[in-house]
């Protein structure tokens, strides 16, 4: 990844901290897309599975999320519960994106926060449970890399549910990565497709584009792969960032397509989230499909202020600030995909919000920052300045991402 090339594509001086945001992003998504490439590569993965040891006796109380905030609460340090839920390097599905202690993470505080809701207990995890409840079915999960980096965090999950005599492979399918669960008939996939509707980012691996165009009214080219889905988890936040993106009506190529470029960041995020909840409205088995959308991953480069520039190189612990919300986590964009969600529930296809932003902002320990495969090595001057390549996007696995999918875990669960 060039820096050079972003920095003089965004001419204006005067939106510093867009080009300051958007030059990490940019650089985190690459990073990502290594493994992507090697998934392809590769067709399939296989791995031997080695038996992680059995999970200590549960101690933490069912809850009824009815009655119950899950989203509101305080991490705990927790070294005595079998936290963390899975081990690293005997995840058969990590990624060298996720895999912070392959790539030199020392500190190993940060595997072993638990999230504790203030009212209630999250339910413990339980793969072979979770798996028989999906017998048959199809989970899949729709949107960009922090979307992937929960999937592969609930195939680590999982895992150890599985019958050890078979092989634990992922296969592409164009933009679906697809797990099979064989003994439980069960898929668990992931669909890549970071803006939800169609755009030139669609390409797996190679969506290195100079300028990002959006066809912001066209959602069936990907949603026809994910519509048969029982469960679907959405996100999209991050690649609506940048400060100006082209939007096409019409089709890609077609000779009386317009293109216009426009900055009006919530308007288009809000008419990508219709063109997504209007195909819903009319597509979607409603008896049959659970939908959820999660909240925005909040990445780490700003704190309170704008002016407070931080970083999540060399940090090794969690805010304990209470209440703690990052000045990134946009409020008016959550605002907009909040209120979408709630009038396609008027119009009776319900959406559960999965409320993580505030959760996750506390953790800025857990991101991989300089500890993960880089796609492009970072050269002398960055590595001179670790904060400058430092990924504070992602998050380490086993991390962040196992809570996201314990609240899941709760709600599917409990659905009929
Ligand atoms: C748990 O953490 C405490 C405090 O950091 C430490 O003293 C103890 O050795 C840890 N125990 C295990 C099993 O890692
Ligand atoms: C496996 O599940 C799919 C739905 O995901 C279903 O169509 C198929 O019939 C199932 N196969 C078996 C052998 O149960
Ligand atoms: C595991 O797979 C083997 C071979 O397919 C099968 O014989 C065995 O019954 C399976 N065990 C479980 C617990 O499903
Ligand atoms: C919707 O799903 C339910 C449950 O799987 C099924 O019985 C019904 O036939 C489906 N409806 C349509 C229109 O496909
Ligand atoms: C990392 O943090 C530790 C403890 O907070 C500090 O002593 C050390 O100087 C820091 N290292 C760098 C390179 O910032
Ligand atoms: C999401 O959680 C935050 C912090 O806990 C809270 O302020 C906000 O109101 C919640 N949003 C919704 C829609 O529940």
């Amino acid at each position: 990844m060039n820096f050079r090339t972003w920095k003089s594509r965004i001419k204006s001086s005067d939106n510093l901290i867009g080009l300051f945001l958007m030059t990490l992003f940019v650089v985190a998504f690459y990073q990502t897309l290594d493994d992507y490439r090697k998934t392809q590569k590769e067709e399939q993965y296989t791995t031997n599975y080695e038996e992680r040891k059995s999970h200590k006796k549960d101690r933490m109380a069912d809850s009824d999320h009815q009655s119950c905030n899950l989203f509101s609460g305080r991490w705990v340090f927790d070294n005595a519960s079998s936290y963390p839920l899975y081990e690293e390097r005997k995840c058969s599905f990590m990624m060298n994106v996720y895999a912070c202690q392959k790539y030199g993470r020392k500190d190993s505080k940060y595997r072993n926060w638990r999230w504790q809701p203030n009212h209630c207990d999250l339910p413990r995890f339980n793969g072979a449970e979770l798996l028989e409840k999906i017998r048959g079915k199809k989970l899949v999960f729709v949107g960009d890399s922090l979307n992937e980096n929960q999937w592969v965090s609930m195939l680590c999950m999982m895992e150890s549910s599985l019958n050890q005599s078979l092989h634990k492979s992922v296969i592409r399918n164009g933009n679906l990565f697809i797990f099979h669960a064989t003994e439980y008939n069960a898929t668990i996939g992931f669909y890549w497709s970071p803006l939800l509707v169609e755009s030139n980012a669609d390409d797996p691996e190679n969506h290195r584009v100079k300028d990002r165009i959006i066809r912001i009214n066209s959602i069936e080219k990907h949603a026809r792969h994910w519509i048969d889905a029982d469960i679907l988890v959405f996100d999209s936040f991050i690649w609506w960032l940048d400060s100006t993106m082209t939007i096409l009506f019409g089709s890609f190529g077609s000779s009386d397509a317009i293109y216009k470029r426009v900055e009006m960041k919530l308007r288009r995020y809000e008419m990508a989230l219709n063109t997504w909840s209007n195909w819903l409205e009319i597509n979607v088995n409603r008896t049959k499909t659970n939908l959820f959308f999660m909240s925005f991953s909040p990445p780490y480069y700003y704190g309170e202020k704008w002016s407070e520039q931080v970083s999540c190189y060399n940090e090794s612990e969690p805010i304990m600030k209470e209440g703690y919300w990052g000045i990134v986590t946009n409020i008016e964009m959550m605002r907009t995909l909040e209120s979408v969600i709630e009038k396609l529930g008027k119009r009776g296809v319900k959406v559960e919000y999965l409320n993580i932003t505030q959760l996750s902002s506390y953790r800025k320990d857990a991101h991989p920052s300089i500890y993960k495969k880089f796609l492009h090595p970072p050269n002398e001057k960055q590595l001179s300045d670790p904060k400058s390549y430092s990924d504070c996007i992602h998050w380490c696995l086993p991390g962040v991402p196992d809570v996201w999918n314990q609240i899941l875990y709760s709600y599917i669960i409990k659905s009929s």
